[in-house]
């Protein structure tokens, strides 16, 4: 198991789709050995930011136009893939994009291309199935047979494969049963506290997210709306009507909520989370 632990510094992000900004200036960090979750509606710019991590930008003919995106102190902008997971980087990614035809080992293994340390590798296997202990009986199953769950499971075991420093999860929650979630929100909290791997949670599930991470934002059409502790989001007026159900029955739509602005006159800096 990797003992480095490396911060993760986005700073002053633009990212751009042809004319469709889709991040504006946004800072983000994540402390080594942190847990981080970014919060945000449908179009906030949550994959297109793991995109830019990723370096998975111009699959979709996007590109940044400017800022700088660091581990642990080195430019990791502009690298190709395989070097930033060889760095330290691994993603869930969106929709889990398992090999369907692929056995749950064959899957796994997958996560560790980046590695020729066979002995080491067998080791992250066996700690993935102490982890996962379900997949244990099912190594040998095609991975498109698996529940979605299970599916998520190999997923995460797969990401974990490359012993990474920061894992990197867009929408674990995605279409799982809240029972589910929660196991995997454990998990990783547990990945987190006994491994000491940083965690970036990007996610629609406000309220577990923000039950297990230290630090979170809110993305807002591209743009840092809100940042603080987690504990100070839950507290947060604004989080609280846009993302934990507050207001009861007479919930304001998202549209109409009043925002501070979006468009902070200092350079970078975002309202306070107090506010509101
Ligand atoms: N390949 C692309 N080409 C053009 N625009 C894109 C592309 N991918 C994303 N966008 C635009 O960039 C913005 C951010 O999209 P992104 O997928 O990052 O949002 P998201 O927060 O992940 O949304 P969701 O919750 O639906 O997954 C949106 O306005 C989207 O339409
Ligand atoms: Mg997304």
């Amino acid at each position: 198991m990797r003992s480095d632990r490396l911060d993760l510094r986005i700073e002053d992000l633009t990212v751009v789709y042809g004319g469709v900004t889709a991040l504006d200036n946004v800072n983000i960090t994540v402390p080594p050995g942190g847990f981080v979750t970014v919060l945000g509606a449908n179009g906030a710019g949550k994959t297109t930011l793991v995109r830019s991590i990723t370096s998975l930008l111009y699959l979709h003919k996007g590109r940044v136009r400017r800022g700088s995106i660091t581990l642990g102190g080195e430019s990791i902008l502009g690298k190709k893939s395989p070097d930033i997971v060889k760095a330290g980087v691994a993603q869930v990614p969106e929709g889990r994009k398992l090999f369907p035809n692929l056995s749950v080992k064959e899957n796994l293994l997958c996560g560790a291309a980046s590695r020729s340390d066979v002995d080491a590798i067998d080791d992250s296997l066996e700690l993935n199935l102490e982890l996962f202990p379900q997949l244990r009986p099912l190594l040998n199953q095609t991975a498109g047979l698996l529940s979605g769950g299970e599916q998520q499971m190999v997923a995460v075991g797969r990401a974990l494969m490359s012993d990474p420093a920061l894992l990197i999860c867009d929408e674990l929650s995605l279409g799982l049963a809240p029972k589910i979630v929660h196991r995997l929100f454990e998990l990783l909290t547990e990945i987190n506290e006994r491994r000491g791997t940083s965690i970036l949670v990007i996610e629609q599930n406000a309220s577990l997210a923000l039950q297990h991470a230290a630090d979170a934002y809110v993305l807002e059409l591209g743009r840092v709306l809100i940042e603080g502790t987690a504990d100070e989001l839950r507290g947060n007026p604004m989080v609280q009507e846009l993302y934990l159900g507050g207001g009861g029955e007479a919930h304001t739509s998202y549209a109409a909520i009043e925002r501070p602005s979006r468009r902070p006159e200092a350079h970078g800096r975002r309202p306070p989370v107090s506010e509101s």
